[in-house]
């Protein structure tokens, strides 16, 4: 048997976790030893989507939402979310998102903050994958570009997976189109259609009176790192609310214990990197870019096998989810080849390989 600890949080707002209680456990003991219907499915979130701009919503609650989609050519609407904020993560590929306050390129690895009551529509190309997360409660907290320690491209290929070059290659509606306003507790195919001008819907809008500022935000989360992740405390904190947060991960080797939290869930895009994800539910579980994981309420986890490129992004909500899809819904069976190019690098980058080379 092998000696592990294990941290115990609650629930703290604008902070995320805060600390309970420390355990000495047995490793063996917190690995698949747990049954029962809160199990989450095993699903692969690009290989739901069926078509471009068609989202396949993955979890819900009462604060947060989240789905994925193809930005594969443009949108065929404009959309206006009244009460509650949009944050993009661009998972492959490249987007354009012309909204009120400004026109966003979108690379891979980059996360677009998108205000509540900001018009906006994406334009992608082939290749362009997200996950979208909809929060009620608004944002508070992001990071600012002053933080980033590096400057980092990623190169996402797609195997085996649908081919959307025809839509890509679709030019963007100008003139008339349509927006359509959504609203938090309203049924979508209800949603309030609007005629609008698409230029009168791009860059029009500021938060100050007499200036142009813009309250839609562009982020680069894994340059945010500081350290190496997994030794001691949380990853760098990309955004926050009320009632969520959003964190980067950059571990290399084991996690240094397991995590059980008590008034939170957790969900986490691999983005890159193979590594073994480990909780009471699941002995071992090979993560791989673009795999995706719900921790559910008081489970114990952990992650192994993390090489000097894994990067996660792990999203926390003071709420349990809903999961809304299940492995039967899969139209596809692709995987992805990511591949980094660190323009600038920071000094976590060297430290990563030394501790890989060390047998972290
Ligand atoms: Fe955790």
């Amino acid at each position: 048997m092998t000696d592990i600890r294990e941290f115990m949080t609650s629930w703290a707002p604008g902070d995320g976790s805060s600390m309970i209680a420390w355990s000495n456990r047995k490793k063996e003991s917190l690995r698949g030893t747990a049954t029962g219907k809160r199990k989450p499915p095993d699903l692969r979130p690009f290989d739901l989507i069926k078509a471009p701009h068609q989202s396949v919503g993955l979890l819900a609650n009462p604060d947060m939402r989240v789905s994925v989609d193809s930005a594969a050519g443009p949108a065929p609407i404009f959309h206006r979310n009244i009460d509650f904020d949009t944050v993009i993560v661009q998972f492959a590929g490249n987007c354009r998102v012309e909204n009120e306050m400004s026109v966003e390129q979108l690379a891979a690895g980059e996360v677009l903050l998108i205000p509540r009551g900001i018009a906006h529509r994406s334009i992608g190309d082939a290749n362009a994958l997200r996950m979208i997360v909809h929060l009620k409660s608004p944002v508070t907290q992001h990071m600012g570009e002053e933080l980033c320690t590096s400057r980092t491209q990623f190169d996402i290929r797609r195997v085996g997976g649908p081919d959307y070059s025809a839509a890509a290659a679709a030019k963007p509606q100008t003139g008339a189109v349509i927006e359509k306003m959504f609203v938090w507790d309203e049924d979508p195919a209800d949603a309030v259609q609007v005629r609008r001008v698409a230029e009168e819907l791009i860059g029009v809008t500021s938060t100050e009176r007499e200036k142009k500022l813009s309250a839609v935000k562009k982020l680069r989360p894994f340059d945010l790192f500081t350290d190496i992740t997994g030794r001691k405390g949380p990853g760098p904190k990309v955004m926050s609310s009320a009632f969520s947060l959003m964190e980067v991960y950059n571990t290399v080797g084991e996690q240094f214990a397991f995590h059980r939290a008590l008034d939170s869930e957790e969900f986490g895009l691999q983005f890159m990197g193979v590594n073994t994800n480990m909780s009471e539910f699941e002995e071992g579980r090979v993560m791989s870019p673009g795999d995706w994981f719900l921790i559910p309420l008081g489970i114990a986890h952990s992650v192994k096998d993390c090489k000097p490129d894994f990067r996660r992004m792990v999203l926390y909500s003071r709420f349990p989810f809903e999961v809304l899809a299940k492995p039967s819904m899969h139209a596809h069976e692709s995987r992805f080849e990511v591949r980094e190019n660190v323009l600038e690098p920071a000094p976590w980058h060297s430290e990563a390989r030394e501790l890989a080379a060390a047998g972290a």
